[in-house]
């Protein structure tokens, strides 16, 4: 029986022909790739640039403190969401609300799911707008890439089981070059080495360390890979949206309601970096515990996106004014969701066989 995970990366030889060849230059950190992997990743977005560090959960916690957002500062975020995008505001001082969602679509509600409202919102209030992109890189909306828009900043993850890997590592989009300086001067130590921005540099040795950074690199070894991995971006999307296409037929032909593929929007295109469909599981009989282990017996994992952040300890301690408040939204959609297997080397006879296996463990008997 062949096991399918929820995601994984999809390495082939180019990938690592790119490591190899990484390994044997003279530099594997601070070198030409980094700049190189930048350049071709704001190209693919249509960014005016892209810094690129260490994962995700960098890219948010650098983004935070190169906005200036610190202690006394709110960040707003949605609780069906990883712990790091609120993780990294407690790592600057600020404090966190928590939203509610759309049940439909599980995206941030504060009235209604809409980016172009979400903007409209933060002008209206002279906020920040930061989209923790981790999943959805090559996604788009009403016709423009995720992070080739106009909010303040867009961050993605390369972890393994997103759309393109580096191992771990992560990247920031912003379009003011003032930040796009304190990014990059905040994941080298808070170095600063351009003379024209130190006061009296005495030589050319001179660097500054002008306020706390921290290592949050990425490495060329990863940047190599990174390149290797986005010239197959296309694709990888490609791929994904074919395969939900194919989940989204199979649900429709095997299931009446009770079961429903995630919603698509007109105005956007879904990278598919998941596949969580809605499960009625109460008026199907059933438990989501039952059945992800049955699926699991099956040679199927799954997962669920996500457990609202007030469940954590962590949250609910850091956020105790934000526990009373009635989430509907989130209610609803946590009780539901369920990921189903996806990554560009699933097949077709796999998304069959994941949805003919949920219809048998749903139908099943407790
Ligand atoms: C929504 C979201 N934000 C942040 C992160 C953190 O990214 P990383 O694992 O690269 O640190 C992830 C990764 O799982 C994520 O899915």
């Amino acid at each position: 029986m062949t096991c399918l995970p929820y995601g994984r990366q999809t390495i082939d030889e180019d990938d690592i022909a790119a490591v190899a060849a990484a390994l044997r230059a003279p530099q594997l950190t601070c070198g030409p790739l980094v700049a190189r992997f930048e350049a071709a990743l704001a190209a693919w977005l249509g960014a005016p640039c892209a810094t690129v560090c260490a994962s995700g959960t960098a890219a948010l916690h650098l983004t935070y403190a190169a906005l200036g957002i610190g202690e006394g500062d709110e960040i707003i975020t949605t609780p069906i969401t990883f712990s790091a995008t609120a993780a990294a505001a407690y790592y600057v001082g600020a404090t966190v609300r928590i939203a509610d969602v759309d049940p439909r679509t599980g995206n941030l509600a504060p009235a209604s799911a809409d980016m172009a409202e979400l903007s409209a919102l933060a002008r209206r209030h002279g906020l920040r707008i930061v989209e923790d992109a981790c999943h959805a890189l090559g996604a788009s909306y009403r016709g423009v890439r995720v992070g080739a828009g106009d909010s303040d900043a867009v961050v993605f993850s390369f972890h393994p089981v997103k759309h393109i890997t580096t191992g771990e590592g992560g990247a920031v989009i912003v379009r003011d070059p003032d930040v796009k300086h304190r990014l990059e001067r905040l994941r080298q130590h808070g170095i600063e080495r351009d003379h024209a921005r130190i006061a009296a540099p005495a030589g050319p040795w001179v660097y500054e360390v002008q306020e706390l950074g921290w290592n949050y690199r990425l490495s060329d070894i990863a940047c190599a890979l990174g390149l290797a991995q986005l010239a197959k971006l296309d694709r990888f999307v490609a791929e994904r949206r074919r395969l939900a296409a194919h989940y989204r037929a199979e649900i429709a032909r095997v299931f009446g309601d009770g079961v429903a593929a995630p919603v698509e929007l007109a105005d956007r295109e879904s990278a598919y970096h998941l596949f969580a469909v809605a499960i009625d599981f109460a008026r199907l009989g059933t438990t989501r515990a039952r059945a992800m282990a049955r699926l699991a017996a099956a040679g199927i994992a799954t997962q669920v996106h996500y457990i609202p952040l007030l469940h954590h300890p962590l949250h609910a301690r850091r956020c105790p004014g934000e526990r009373a408040r009635p989430r509907p939204g989130v209610d609803h959609y946590y009780a539901r969701t369920l990921s189903l297997p996806l990554y560009p080397a699933l097949t077709p006879a796999d998304a069959t066989r994941v949805v003919e296996e949920l219809r048998r463990v749903l139908g099943e008997s407790p």
